[in-house]
């Protein structure tokens, strides 16, 4: 038997847990046994006695699963956690393993603790983006529920209603939504605008989601760019170089100046996110109109982003939400739940980790192991 803990979440607003009750199922099948502690499941709606029902046992101490359990199953761990993490890891004993979003690239310290307690960890944000992987990965099932929630947001906010309405009290235009950087966050966005009746625009660098962006009934915007070699690996971008973000941005403000809201989504791996907003765009917008940056936490894609708070200039207001997943945690657990079980289900075999190294999504995915970073890519990166 393995035993697989599920300690209660500690970073600041985090509502989100690691697994669910209904998932318990598919992993007691294959002998590994579940140790929730105390209340992990409450803030996303899965009381202890729901796990209880499903086989799982409570731990009343989060010292209790750290101490039981052959691994560790969390949303945020390592890295992800600055506060506690740390503290969490010092809990740990060579050889036991960790699952969890751990931000392999920015916490040098994080990877020294887990190196010197030989802890075996995989990172969420390094499963590759390939079809084989597509139900262990968690950053795309987490963009979808913020890009959900980014429009419902803008939708809060904004002044005026999204639908076209017909009414005795005169005719309401739909309102006109612009969604810049078509990923999984940015497609969501998208169909979830079109849901509430918006007329939606998007664009991308990536001149193959045209074809997407139509499927879901917006327009996309065509800009005079030459995008070239615009998508690297995996369905992400390529950083294009400041003199293209000029000319995107000067494409742009025509665009802005007729939308009620824009999303903004662009990413590029492990770069800081692209400035696609400037100051002056912001002004040439109209008045009560929304920004909703979902790039706040990689420096905004807007340049007057404020990450977690909200920013009113010039009767527009700029919203810069972080860690939106944890705001419909229910859902989202579920879905990281899935994530992080398909992921484990994979690595481990009649009750016990057995990693296949010849497996590029166990390769991929190992961040640390042996009192080693194990990830080629990430020891690049991080020059060692
Ligand atoms: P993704 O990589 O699937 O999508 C990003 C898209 O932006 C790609 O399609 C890329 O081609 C496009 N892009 C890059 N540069 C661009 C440019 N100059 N103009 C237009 N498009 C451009 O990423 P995903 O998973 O959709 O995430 C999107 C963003 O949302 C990321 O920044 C992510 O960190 C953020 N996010 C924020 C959350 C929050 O709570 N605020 C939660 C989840 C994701």
């Amino acid at each position: 038997m393995m035993i697989a803990g599920v300690p209660k979440e500690t970073f600041p607003g985090e509502t989100r847990v690691a697994q669910i009750p209904a998932g318990l199922t598919s992993l007691t099948k294959v002998g590994i046994e579940v140790l929730v502690e105390a209340g992990a499941g409450e803030a996303a709606g899965f009381p202890d006695a729901a796990y209880e029902e499903k086989g799982a046992r409570i731990a009343s101490s989060r010292e209790e699963v750290f101490q039981k359990s052959d691994i560790l199953l969390q949303v945020r761990a390592g890295g992800a956690n600055p506060d506690s993490g740390l503290d969490d890891l010092k809990r740990m004993r060579a050889g036991q393993a960790l699952i969890g979003f751990l931000e392999p690239y920015s916490a040098p310290d994080i990877v020294r603790e887990l190196n010197e307690r030989k802890v075996t960890s995989f990172a969420m944000e390094l499963v590759p983006r390939i079809t084989r992987a597509q139900s262990m990965d968690a950053l795309s099932s987490m963009a979808t529920v913020a890009g959900y929630q980014a429009v419902l947001m803008a939708a809060g906010t904004l002044p005026k209603m999204f639908p076209m309405m017909m009414t005795a009290a005169g005719t309401i235009v739909p309102a006109k939504v612009f969604v810049v950087g078509a990923g999984v966050a940015g497609l969501q966005a998208i169909a979830t605008a079109r849901r509430l009746g918006a007329v939606v625009s998007g664009y991308d660098v990536r001149p193959v989601v045209k074809e997407q962006v139509e499927s879901l009934g917006a327009k996309f915007v065509e800009m005079d760019l030459e995008t070239g070699d615009s998508e690297g690996g995996g369905g992400y971008a390529k950083e294009m170089g400041e003199e293209f973000y000029k000319k995107q941005r000067e494409m742009m403000i025509r665009v802005l100046s007729e939308s009620d809201v824009v999303i903004t989504t662009a990413a590029v791996p492990g770069k800081k996110a692209p400035t696609l907003i400037t100051w002056e765009m912001v002004q040439a917008m109209p008045p009560g109109s929304v920004i909703v940056d979902l790039a706040a936490e990689r420096g905004g894609n807007c340049e007057i982003t404020k990450p977690g708070e909200t920013v009113h200039e010039k009767g527009v207001t700029i919203l810069g939400p972080v860690n939106l997943p944890a705001t419909i945690p229910h859902h989202a657990s579920q879905m990281y739940a899935k994530n992080v079980s398909n992921l484990l289900l994979l690595l481990a075999k009649e009750g016990a980790l057995n990693l296949n190294m010849e497996d590029e999504v166990v390769r991929e995915t190992l961040f640390t192991r042996d009192g080693e970073v194990a990830n080629a890519r990430v020891r690049e990166i991080l020059s060692l």
